[in-house]
């Protein structure tokens, strides 16, 4: 829909994002337009050849616990997408919008996710796509909106029709992203089965404690339904152990328990509970470039280096697993 109307406007847009984002890594001062007005304003000057086109690996980072770091680790992946040039677009499904806010300040008002879900309007990605204030990173808002359409009782799911409303809209702007990123509420419900359905991969942040591994088996077995019923092509790209306290001495032992059971499903980097890592969440900037040689930067470039690799060898051909993660050896915790 998007590409077919916009035949000229959306290559346009990646070129004006490119070249207006030459000095990537910088955070550009805020600009409310989004970005289909700046194809419009480029349009007749800009071209790109197709080989630009690029095809976002779609990734929904989702757990049933909740302050587990789901929305983090998204932030992470998002801030790293900024300083390497990398395009992401983030897709927030939770209500309470945090992921948006941190992108988009208070410019999040209008039509946002919650379009994709209601039956009533015909949703036009780009019509919902914001820039944010980093020149790699757009998002598309949540919002307290998305509750009227988060059927939780699975047996309507079907008849309401909705579970495939995230496809055709990803689909569309996967051209125009390297990494598109679902940020997901703490609950399996219709807006979380639709994100797994529009998914090419799976990101299960925890924490090292008994607590927060215990939805993942409820996870697990929804990403094998999702499979089964609608989407062959969605894998598991592994646990992220988060928030994790090194002073701790018992998660220190717990996170190894974690990765006895996960096995090579457990990523080798795990995510410390820094305050620097809070602290650039409340400035608006990605950690890579708020403290770039910091200890938290480093993680999250590690984090990012793992999710680019493991997603590489699972889109490669034959999946021993059946598509619920990998089978390689566990690296040395980070
Ligand atoms: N590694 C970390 N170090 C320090 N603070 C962190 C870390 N990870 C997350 N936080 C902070 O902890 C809080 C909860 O994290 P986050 O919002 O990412 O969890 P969540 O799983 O998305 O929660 P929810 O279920 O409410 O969506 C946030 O204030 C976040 O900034
Ligand atoms: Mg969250």
């Amino acid at each position: 829909m998007f590409l077919q109307a916009f035949p000229v406007l959306v290559p346009a847009t990646v070129s004006a994002r490119v070249d207006a984002a030459e000095d990537c890594g910088q955070v550009e001062s805020f600009s409310e337009k989004p970005i289909w007005s700046i194809a419009r304003d480029h349009a007749t000057v800009l071209s790109v050849p197709n080989t630009t086109h690029r095809t976002a690996r779609i990734i929904t980072s989702l757990n049933l616990k909740g302050g587990v770091g789901k929305t983090h680790l998204c932030w992470l992946i998002a801030g790293v997408c900024q300083e390497r040039g990398k395009r992401c677009l983030v897709v927030d499904l939770d209500k309470q919008g945090n992921i948006s806010t941190t992108l988009l300040g208070d410019k999040v008002a209008g039509p946002g996710t919650e379009a994709f879900f209601n039956p009533a309007v015909d949703p036009q990605v780009q019509a919902i796509v914001r820039r944010s204030h980093l020149s790699h990173v757009d998002a598309i808002p949540g919002s307290f909106a998305l509750e009227q359409f988060n059927l939780t009782d699975p047996t309507k799911w079907d008849a309401s029709g909705l579970v495939s409303s995230l496809v055709d809209p990803l689909r569309e702007v996967a051209l125009l992203y390297d990494y598109i990123l679902i940020d997901c509420p703490a609950d399996i419900s219709l807006i979380t089965y639709a994100a797994l359905c529009a998914s090419d991969f799976l990101l299960i942040p925890l924490e090292a404690a008994q607590w927060g591994a215990l939805g993942t088996n409820h996870v697990i077995k929804t990403l094998d339904h999702v499979r089964r019923r609608h989407n062959a092509r969605l894998r598991l790209l592994g646990y992220v152990v988060s928030r994790y306290r090194m002073v701790r001495k018992y998660q220190s032992t717990y996170t190894n328990r974690l990765r006895e059971k996960f096995g090579d499903d457990a990523f080798a980097t795990a995510i410390p509970d820094l305050s620097l890592f809070e602290q650039a969440v409340t400035d608006r900037v990605p950690i890579v470039l708020h403290s770039p040689t910091s200890h938290a930067a480093r993680i999250a470039r590690s984090s990012f280096d793992e999710v680019e690799s493991r997603a590489e060898r699972l889109s490669g051909v034959g999946d021993p697993s059946g598509g619920r993660g990998l089978r390689q050896p566990v690296v040395a915790v980070a």
